[in-house]
């Protein structure tokens, strides 16, 4: 399948004003992604992913290295025409409605007209806001902000999608619908690229994961070659406290078996907050 991705040997270096020495933000950071992929970058803050991502949009020139959206170079304008992007903190106009807001951004794109009529009815009903079709944006909260601002992203009918940090600062209902929608922009063929702190999330949702420290790319896999331990086997398993007991007997003496822990699995607090919070509704 076509990269829609490939990075090779990047590496961008900040001069600092006030400082003689100069800031290595990215390190020889080499990743590809094929189309139709949902890739996650993740590190801490300051590990070099936003970096990262502004030298592949062309919005930063590499000190080192080059970047290539669907083959050509991001230094090119026209490695542009098949992005979307949303930045960590998407700015809109406070005072426009999200129809305004996506209708101002589709004429930037050259839209008019019955089409892009059509287009934003489409894109406001994918990201679930035609309730807040009339409302300014500057009343919208932060998960609605991240959903009118993949709206916009989506305008021109881009085929890859960069997200940075598309959940942070947004509460769990919120990120759940966030990632339904980048998991329906798969089933539509779009490939994504997005970074986040927030790994439980990146877990749920990418086909592959690179994890980045100061500027360096230590690990990179699919999720399970990552998280599989493959020496362990888990077992869960019901039945009466009897039966229980006799099957944890049965390990403990089997031949060759370290039993690691048992007990009764627990679910992920995010899991029983989504759980309560529709049980609410
Ligand atoms: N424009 C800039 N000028 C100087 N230093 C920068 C600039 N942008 C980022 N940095 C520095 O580069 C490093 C990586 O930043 P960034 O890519 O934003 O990290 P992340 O997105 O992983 O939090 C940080 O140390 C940050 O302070
Ligand atoms: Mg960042």
């Amino acid at each position: 399948m076509a990269l829609a991705v490939e990075i090779n040997q990047l590496s961008k270096e900040f001069a600092t004003p006030f400082r003689r020495k100069k800031i290595l933000a990215v390190k020889g950071v080499s990743l590809s992604i094929a189309e139709g992929e949902i890739y996650g970058l993740i590190g801490p803050n300051g590990s070099g992913k936003s970096t990262t991502m502004k030298a592949l949009l062309g919005l930063l020139a590499p000190s080192e290295g080059t970047c290539q959206i669907f083959g050509k170079d991001s230094v090119k304008v026209d490695s542009r025409n098949d992005v979307g992007y949303v930045p960590e903190n998407p700015y809109f106009y406070k005072h426009l409605t999200g129809e305004e807001t996506l209708r101002f951004y589709g004429k930037l794109c050259g839209l008019s007209g019955r089409k892009l009529k059509e287009r934003i009815s489409e894109l406001l009903s994918l990201v679930s806001l035609e309730h807040a079709r009339k409302q300014k944006v500057g009343t919208y909260s932060k998960g609605m902000l991240q959903r009118i601002g993949l709206a916009q992203a989506l305008i021109h009918e881009p085929r890859l999608l960069i997200l940075d940090e598309p959940t942070a600062g947004v509460d769990p209902v919120g990120s759940r619908e966030i990632r339904d929608l980048i998991l329906s922009l798969k089933e539509v063929g779009k490939t994504v690229f997005l970074c986040s702190h927030l790994l439980e999330q990146v877990q749920e949702i990418c086909d592959r994961v690179g994890i980045i420290f100061n500027g360096v790319l230590k690990r990179e896999g699919t999720l399970d070659e990552l998280i599989t331990m493959k020496e362990r086997l888990e077992l869960v398993a019901t039945g009466s406290p009897d039966a229980q007991r006799k099957l944890l007997e049965l390990a403990e003496e089997m031949e060759g078996i370290e039993l690691v822990s048992s007990g009764a699995p627990k679910t992920s607090l995010e899991s029983l907050f989504i759980q309560m919070s529709q049980e609410e509704k």
